[in-house]
């Protein structure tokens, strides 16, 4: 039988894990080999990322044309495996341009570590003697990190909630850490850990968790986007009705926590992108989006609004926590996120958050549009259809002519694929 409980993975050299998996696979050697590519990375920087490493995991990277933020072009870099999302963006920035692109704001880089404290029989006099030492928590913690302190950055303020929870009362401290152009957990994790023994010893309770929090409450990003009304139209509808549409497809999300988990994730197809092709934390991003989601009016609801304004032009805002960085993490080690990172030409994090939450209003623009007008098929399926060609073995000559069928016999499936393949091919050869 297989046995998974391999001893000292991580000590064993790259041809000993390729061996291992091989077997356990039972790959061909064609797929090792597709494996251990790790593209524009050398093996060894790889294995320094992560641990038990043996490859990499080339995702595909596509540049959104057409963004203007305040007054600013940008060319996004967005990895993405998902066909019609950097389509989509770029049209829907097309669009938001003859209106003057997008404009946006932020609220600073700050984020909250959390240090959970129990045991405490008066918790509310706890959180007063905490609070008394604010200013003694503020240099512990801005020791550990004099460079952040350095740029503008560190520990700032200090805040004390007494949490009910299932068992019993917490005092959770908030150290509220301007971050700069770090995304910031490791200065606020090593801060709250330099913090909490003191905190145990004037109160006399007990420290647990010292960790970041991903409701990033205080480092937002907004964008606003008009959308002309006449440059909405269809074939089929007219710029009000395409614009009702959209406001139909708006009222339902921000109605139904059914519709808007969907609502929201067209939204993060953008936003993840550029987070992922600029080396960013994008499960800090999901966790954070979808959590400032149901926390910012106590119910889960769409992070983007859209409104009709005085002229019948269709207006789009987004708010979102936006922990993204410049230095350290992958941002600043892998070569292509380094090199996105240079494209976009962005000179703070703040800017980078600005430029992802234009994308993510974009984003969830054109799927809207697409949904309240043909549908969102018609534009996935001729890329849907170049996949599956391709799949059957179709070659890059042959992969347009099969998927021009199938979306025509609306048949996008593998199944077809092989037989509309197979009749190109007999017809080549008589
Ligand atoms: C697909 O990845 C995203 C959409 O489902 C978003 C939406 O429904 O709003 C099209």
């Amino acid at each position: 039988m297989k046995r998974s409980d391999v001893s000292g993975f991580y000590k064993k050299s790259a041809d000993e894990r390729w061996q291992i998996i091989r077997e356990f696979g039972e790959l061909e050697s064609s797929e090792i080999d597709t494996i251990r590519n790790t593209g524009a990375l050398r093996f060894e920087q790889v294995d320094h990322m992560i641990e038990n490493v043996v490859g990499a995991m080339p995702i595909p990277l596509g540049i959104a044309v057409n963004f203007q933020v305040n007054g600013k072009d940008y060319l996004v870099p967005m990895a993405i495996e998902e066909p019609s999302v950097v389509a989509a963006a770029s049209n829907a920035a097309r669009m938001a341009r003859e209106r003057g692109g997008f404009t946006t704001s932020g609220t600073g880089p700050i984020m909250l570590g959390q240090i959970q404290l129990v045991g405490v029989s008066d918790p509310n006099g706890a959180r007063i003697t905490i609070l008394a030492h604010r200013d003694e928590i503020l240099a512990i913690a801005n020791e550990k990190d004099p460079m952040l302190v350095k740029v503008g950055g560190g520990a700032k303020d200090v805040e004390v909630r007494v949490l009910e929870t299932r068992r019993g009362p917490m005092v959770v401290t908030h150290l509220v850490v301007d971050c700069r152009d770090a995304m910031g957990a490791n200065a606020v994790n090593t801060m709250a850990e330099a913090v909490a023994p003191h905190l145990e010893k004037w109160t006399g309770g007990r420290v647990y968790l010292r960790i970041i929090s991903n409701l990033a409450v205080r480092r937002l990003a907004r964008a606003r986007a008009v959308f002309a009304r006449e440059v909405l139209k269809t074939d089929d509808l007219s710029g009000e009705e395409v614009v009702e549409g959209i406001l139909e497809a708006y009222a339902f999300a921000d109605a139904d926590p059914f519709r808007c988990a969907t609502h929201n994730k067209g939204i993060m197809n953008g936003v993840d992108a550029v987070v992922l092709a600029t080396g960013n934390d994008w499960r800090a991003i999901e966790s954070g989006a979808h959590a400032y989601a149901a926390w910012k009016s106590g119910g889960y609801r769409s992070l983007t609004t859209w409104e009709k304004d005085a002229n019948g032009d269709l207006v789009g805002t987004i708010e979102l926590p936006m922990a993204v960085g410049l230095v350290g993490g992958a941002t600043a080690v892998h070569p292509t996120a380094k090199a996105n990172v240079r494209l976009l030409g962005v000179k703070s994090a703040q800017e980078l958050g600005e430029v992802i939450a234009a994308v993510g209003l974009a984003q969830n623009f054109a799927a809207l549009r697409a949904l309240a007008t043909e549908g969102i098929q018609r534009g996935h399926m001729s890329l849907h259809a170049r996949n599956i060609a391709a799949s059957v073995g179709a070659t890059e000559e042959e992969v347009d002519r099969v998927a021009e069928v199938l979306v025509k016999e609306r048949k996008v499936r593998m199944d077809r694929a092989k037989e509309v393949l197979a009749e190109l091919r007999a017809k080549k050869t008589r």
